[in-house]
């Protein structure tokens, strides 16, 4: 799948953007603050509906301005198909091939979006929820499904709290009410923590290699840290789990919520035995986040069978001569790629030959060269 047409109308600082851009590799080059990152987060927005820098929708609308559009044309197999974005500060319009979208889970599985960018580093430095934003996210482009086993899990869970609350004031006495939400809870729970062990045992088949192509270094792997331990592939998971919850029942209720669950999971990144959110140097962070995403693509194309889009945003200048070299090889003309760097001198002139070629100028773009590429 490749991004044919991007249109943007008050998108952040642009006005008006109508681009046209390659299914191969896309180079946005400019100086700072003239758009490269808006554009690239226009088409992420287009694809998942949220930003992935700022949570507020409104922030992303031309200072001055009370609504914006993003439209784009996408290329699968062949066929082009369209997506709209409208937001204004009360609604926001989703439209597949003109049809409103009501439903999110159906929208953000319709095109896969992986991007990298230098903030990145949060993902392995950052609290646990961030991750977990994370994988929800990754997990919701590969299966609609789970995105809506998430929406039910998190009512659920609402609802378990809010009755936590009412037997810590002594509103309720009635334990047996507790007990049923439990139950549905955990339901829900052994189907998340199953779908969220799989991805990432898939993601260990690859991101090991991964890491290694880039580094010459191995041993690197990712571990799926639930906030209890247990054996998922036990028959008696669900009593195991029950029982977990029963011995937190008095401590649940002092502190108001639900102590353990699939909302309080973790991943963590490991080189050999290192978890390098405490040992790892910033160029192994990156490397590993880098890993991590590249190793989705793998997933997406065999799973999905669609190859996603990735978004590089200025991540060249950070990396040395070599690890950029390796990375390249990864981006090769099966996946589209739109790179954003201040400094061409960044970019290997032998990439930079096979590219499309745009600058950006105070949220105007202009093609600077066009590249043919063999059907
Ligand atoms: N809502 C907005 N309306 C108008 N301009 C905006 C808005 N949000 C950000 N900008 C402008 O966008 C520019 C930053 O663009 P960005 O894409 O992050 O730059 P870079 O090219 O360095 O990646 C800044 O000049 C900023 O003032
Ligand atoms: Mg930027």
């Amino acid at each position: 799948m490749y991004l044919k047409k991007l249109k943007l109308h008050n998108f952040r600082n642009y006005k008006c953007l109508n681009v046209t851009l390659t299914k191969g590799i896309n180079i946005i080059y400019g100086n700072n603050a003239q758009g490269k990152t808006n554009l690239l987060e226009a088409i992420y927005v287009l694809g998942l509906t949220k930003s992935h820098r700022s949570f507020i929708d409104n922030n992303l609308i031309k200072n001055n301005e009370d609504y914006l559009t993003i439209e784009g044309i996408f290329n699968d197999k062949k066929v082009d198909n369209k997506l709209n974005i409208y937001i204004d500060n009360k609604v926001k319009v989703l439209k597949y091939n003109g049809n409103a979208i009501k439903k999110i889970s159906d929208y953000i599985s319709l095109v896969n979006i992986i991007i990298f960018y230098p903030e990145d580093l949060e993902l392995i430095k950052s609290s646990p929820q961030i991750r977990r934003k994370y994988i929800n996210l990754e997990l919701s482009q590969l299966y609609s499904n789970y995105f809506i086993l998430m929406n039910e899990y998190n009512k659920i869970l609402k609802l378990r709290n809010d009755y936590l609350k009412k037997l810590n004031k002594n509103i309720s006495r009635d334990t047996a009410y507790l007990d049923v939400l439990t139950g549905y809870l955990i339901d829900k729970s052994i189907m998340i923590y199953k779908i969220r062990d799989k991805f990432i045992n898939k993601i260990n088949l690859y991101c090991e290699k991964i890491y290694k192509d880039i580094t010459g270094i191995s041993g690197f792997k990712i571990e799926y840290k639930p906030s209890i331990e247990m054996n998922l592939k036990s028959e008696n998971l669900k009593e195991f789990l029950k029982k977990e919850y029963n011995k937190r029942f008095n401590y649940d209720i002092k502190v108001l919520s639900t102590t353990v669950g699939p909302h309080k999971d973790d991943f963590e990144f490991y080189l050999e035995d290192k978890n390098l959110k405490y040992y790892g140097s910033q160029g192994q962070q990156r490397i590993a986040v880098l890993a991590l995403k590249l190793s989705e693509i793998e997933i997406f194309k065999k799973y999905k069978e669609q190859i996603p889009i990735l978004l590089l945003d200025d991540i060249f200048s950070e990396l040395d001569e070599n690890k950029k070299n390796n990375l390249l090889n990864y981006i090769n003309k099966d996946i589209q790629t739109i790179i954003t760097t201040t400094d061409l001198n960044n970019i290997d002139k032998k990439l930079i030959k096979k590219s499309k070629l745009f600058n950006v100028n105070n949220g105007k773009i202009i093609k600077i060269k066009e590249v043919k590429l063999d059907e």
